[in-house]
């Protein structure tokens, strides 16, 4: 795994954003899988700010909460905010998960056939939790191969809150997420992680062992993934 640290959250987000931006210039119909979350505001700001080519793109969003109505509490509201609505990605190319569908899963076996006909993931940008997931690949016992339902542990409801007026409660307890081989199938994957609150899981992550206590220790069978972090993140290294 190649890594590369920076001084500052604000380094990390260039370095991820000027990543996804060259993808774009090199391959300018690539498939982009993307994250929410507070990490991707500022990857997302300097990605506007860079300004690539986004006209033959296409997107596909890692993850969605069950039972929210689309309205802007969602991360399909989050991306258009923080992305879509300020590059030129047509409609229709942004691609996500509906938590809101009757059958959900059929929804995800839905997203699992789109993400096939698209050619698979080129470039699939992660965040991580503190508690090790990636997308709302939860630690546990087990993890879900493919694009799932996927119950939230306590402490991801927490750090998501801030999208739901503060309130833990408010969070729901379940989301759609793409599993850990939809994730492992991206031809290259980018995982950033600023802070101090992600140190542990950084370096959980690289105990040596594989683990489904520790979701993102799975990225160390990838064959082409970068690890992008500050230097907070990477305390425990
Ligand atoms: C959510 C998302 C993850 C993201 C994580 C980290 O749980 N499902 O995809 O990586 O948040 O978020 P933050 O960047 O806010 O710490």
């Amino acid at each position: 795994m190649n890594v590369r640290i920076f001084d500052d959250a604000a380094g990390a987000s260039r370095a991820v954003a000027r990543l996804i931006a060259r993808q774009l210039e090199l391959q300018p119909a690539s498939v982009l899988g993307l994250p929410t979350g507070r990490t991707s505001v500022a990857v997302y700001k300097e990605l506007v700010r860079l300004g690539p080519d986004f006209s033959r793109a296409r997107t596909f969003n890692l993850d969605e909460f069950v039972g929210v109505p689309a309205h802007r509490r969602t991360f399909h509201a989050f991306m258009d905010r923080h992305l879509f609505c300020r590059v030129n990605l047509p409609s229709g190319r942004g691609h996500f998960l509906d938590g809101g569908a009757e059958d959900l899963e059929a929804e995800c076996a839905r997203f699992e056939r789109a993400i096939a006909a698209a050619g698979g993931i080129d470039l699939l940008v992660l965040g991580i939790g503190a508690n090790g997931h990636i997308g709302f690949n939860e630690p546990g016992k087990a993890l879900f191969a493919r694009t799932h339902r996927a119950r939230l542990t306590a402490s991801t409801r927490r750090a998501n809150a801030g999208l739901f007026a503060g309130q833990p409660s408010n969070v729901p307890r379940e989301a759609l997420s793409m599993g850990m081989g939809t994730i492992l199938d991206a031809r290259a994957i980018v995982l950033i992680a600023t802070g101090r609150s992600k140190a542990r899981a950084i370096r959980a992550m690289f105990s040596g062992r594989i683990t489904p206590s520790v979701p993102a220790s799975f990225l160390q069978l990838h064959q082409n993934t970068t690890l992008v972090l500050d230097r907070a993140a990477s305390q425990g290294l």
